[in-house]
């Protein structure tokens, strides 16, 4: 029997918008009586207690676990999977949710991706991985274009090149293979594939895979999807154009599929496995695998769930059962974004009238300097809503955001437009 108390202990690692949306959901759970978060941020405060503790400084972390009798621990960026926080807590017998370094990997190393994604059929682009320069050219140039070159690595979304021409695909294999830019210089280069994209979030525990509502990120940074990619600028949920039948069909196809893969290899994965899918005329196919929750999808995603997320982080932990349910509305969010990101940007600009939004804020990139709200990073914040539609939905969002004073912010007015 699952005790209907609010006595639970949590620590949420991370300081994103992403982690607001968790810190929210937390908040709302029938069974949660404290939740710290590590470092947290400004909007994050109102709901938990902020710990001065870096993401990756995992001893320090489980020292604080530890220390707090915290049941429970959920890691938001991927930054900590890569340094081996869910390995350090599980050393030290801390419930943690969020995947090894080694399941990570399904995120850090997108060669370790494709090798898996090949040996058990799962649907995604041809490629091949090279480290020297001549050699990729050449597999360029025997492909069809356009060419897409990824880093291999963490490159923040930013380690992607689509190349329309063979100089542009040349100049990104310079960069990546040849230049000081990345560092390590591997790359993968794959086939180019079209059709509409979406990100299937889902909670995996070994062979258990429990599915979380669809959405759409934009990761270009200005309307019309032009400008460079960013992290994500807006997001919506669910995706009309994600019917039932293509959802099952990812679902059995891709996400289980995948999550047999790992547990077939010795590999066990307990964390949120998200797939970047993309729709192509031979059903969905994929673009990538991160080993956490979306940002900006999960600020969109969580407010619809109504099953209590704590129940659900327990449940994959112990590998229970956990049926889930949602509310069918829309949720809709747009980033305000300090102008310049994804590139040069300033910090310190000041936010004015967030109190009065009738949807949600959630805080990306801030900080309270006297006593005054200021962006502290690219992505600032998110004003989400919820309607009955993705216009909507929208149109509340766009309301809101008139609302704000902050000069030197930037959004996109054309979120959700593959669905209006
Ligand atoms: P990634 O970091 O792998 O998610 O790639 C960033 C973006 O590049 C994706 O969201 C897609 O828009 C685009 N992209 C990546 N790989 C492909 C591909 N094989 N075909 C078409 N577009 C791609
Ligand atoms: N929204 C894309 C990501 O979280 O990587």
């Amino acid at each position: 029997m699952i005790e209907d108390k609010k006595v639970k202990r949590v620590l949420v690692i991370g300081s994103g918008g992403r982690e607001h949306a968790i810190v929210d959901a937390l908040a709302r759970s029938s069974r949660v009586a404290k939740i710290f978060c590590a470092p947290g941020n400004a909007g994050i405060a109102d709901k938990a207690e902020c710990v001065d503790i870096s993401v990756t400084d995992i001893d320090d972390l489980a020292r604080f676990a530890k220390d707090n009798n915290i049941d429970l621990t959920v890691v938001g960026p991927e930054a900590a999977l890569a340094e081996g926080v869910a390995d350090r807590f599980a050393e030290d017998g801390l419930a943690i949710f969020g995947p090894t370094r080694e399941a990570a990997r399904i995120e850090s190393s997108k060669e370790f991706a494709k090798e898996i994604m090949e040996r058990h059929g799962i649907p995604t682009a041809s490629y091949r991985a090279f480290d020297n320069f001549d050699e990729a050219l050449a597999y360029v140039k025997s492909r069809p274009l356009p060419a897409v070159v990824k880093y291999d690595g963490l490159a923040a979304g930013k380690g992607v090149v689509v190349a329309p021409t063979y100089e542009e695909a040349e100049a990104a294999l310079r960069d990546m293979l040849l230049g000081a830019a990345f560092g390590k210089g591997r790359v993968v280069i794959e086939d180019f594939l079209a059709g509409p994209e979406f990100s299937f979030m889902c909670i995996v525990s070994g062979r258990k895979v429990y599915p979380l509502a669809i959405a759409q990120d934009h990761k270009r940074a200005y309307d019309n999807d032009e400008g460079p990619n960013t992290g994500g600028m807006g997001a919506y949920s669910p995706v009309p154009f994600v019917t039932d039948e293509i959802r099952e069909k990812a679902l059995k196809e891709v996400m289980q599929k995948t999550a047999d893969a790992l547990a077939d290899e010795g590999i066990h994965y307990c964390g949120v496995l998200y797939g970047g899918l993309i729709l192509t005329a031979e059903g969905p196919k994929v673009i990538e695998f991160n080993a956490r929750f979306g940002d900006p999808e999960t600020e969109v995603v969580l407010p619809r769930l109504k099953t209590d997320i704590y129940t659900l982080f327990e449940s994959a932990v112990a590998g229970v059962d956990c049926p889930t349910s949602w509310n069918p509305e829309t949720c809709l969010g747009v980033v305000l974004a300090a102008e310049g990101y994804p590139g040069k940007y300033a910090k310190g600009i000041e936010i004015e009238g967030t109190d009065k939004v009738s949807g949600d804020v959630l805080h990306m990139g801030t900080a309270r300097k006297e006593g005054k709200l200021v962006s502290a990073g690219g992505r600032v914040m998110m004003i989400t809503a919820t309607g009955g539609n993705v216009a909507e939905a929208r149109d509340r969002v766009m309301a809101d955001i008139r609302k704000i004073n902050a000069p030197g912010l930037f959004w996109r007015t054309d979120i959700g437009h593959q669905s209006i």
